[in-house]
């Protein structure tokens, strides 16, 4: 099946949140999971709006928090597909925290994830192939395919023989 491929720059998703004494720890910063849950929804979302179909998490790569976001700061997350496989597409994540009031950025961390589309029977459809146009996006979409081979191994899924591109990566061809 061959669907009409999709710019990567069409399914961007900007989600901005305040942190709010709930979301935070006993320092008074944004705890992991509910960075996690929101950085979740933006990635489904960008997913949602490249293939138009219902998307669930099938993976979620090593994320590393940077920097604390405190207390009344604002979390922005930048969410973009990089690369559509078969039924499969991977997200890359940008998050930044923001002081409101003295107006400045600072980064929080990065993430990829992975998500696949469903059919109204809950089986796996075919997504759209992804257009990378920009320099960065042409490099997170050459890099996507060895991050899939690394986690369809570590998932179980895949032999390690079989990851060409991650070889590759390892010895000088
Ligand atoms: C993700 C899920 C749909 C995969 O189903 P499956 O029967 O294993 O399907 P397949 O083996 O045919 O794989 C379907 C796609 O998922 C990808 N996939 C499967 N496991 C993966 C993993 N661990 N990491 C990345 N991609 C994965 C496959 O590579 C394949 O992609 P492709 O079609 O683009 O090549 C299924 O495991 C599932 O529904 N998991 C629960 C999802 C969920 O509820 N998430 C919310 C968190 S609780």
């Amino acid at each position: 099946m061959t669907l009409t491929p999709k710019k990567a720059h069409d399914s961007l998703i900007n989600m901005t949140e305040l942190v709010l004494p709930n979301d935070t720890n006993t320092f008074a910063n944004l705890m992991g999971g509910r960075l996690m849950y929101w950085m979740d929804i933006a990635a489904a979302l960008a997913c949602m709006k490249h293939c138009a179909a219902p998307v669930v998490t099938a993976s979620v790569d090593n994320i590393s928090f940077e920097n604390p976001i405190k207390l009344g700061n604002v979390v922005h997350i930048e969410a973009q597909v990089t690369r559509a496989f078969t039924t499969s597409m991977e997200v890359h994540m940008k998050v930044w925290g923001e002081d409101p009031v003295q107006q400045y950025r600072y980064k929080s961390n990065e993430a990829f994830m992975t998500f696949v589309a469903l059919d109204p029977n809950g089986k796996a459809r075919h997504v759209p192939p992804i257009i990378p146009e920009s320099e960065d996006e042409v490099k997170l979409f050459e890099g996507a395919l060895r991050r899939r081979q690394l986690r369809l191994i570590l998932g179980g899924k895949m032999k390690p023989a079989d990851a060409g591109e991650l070889k590759a990566l390892f010895y000088e061809q």
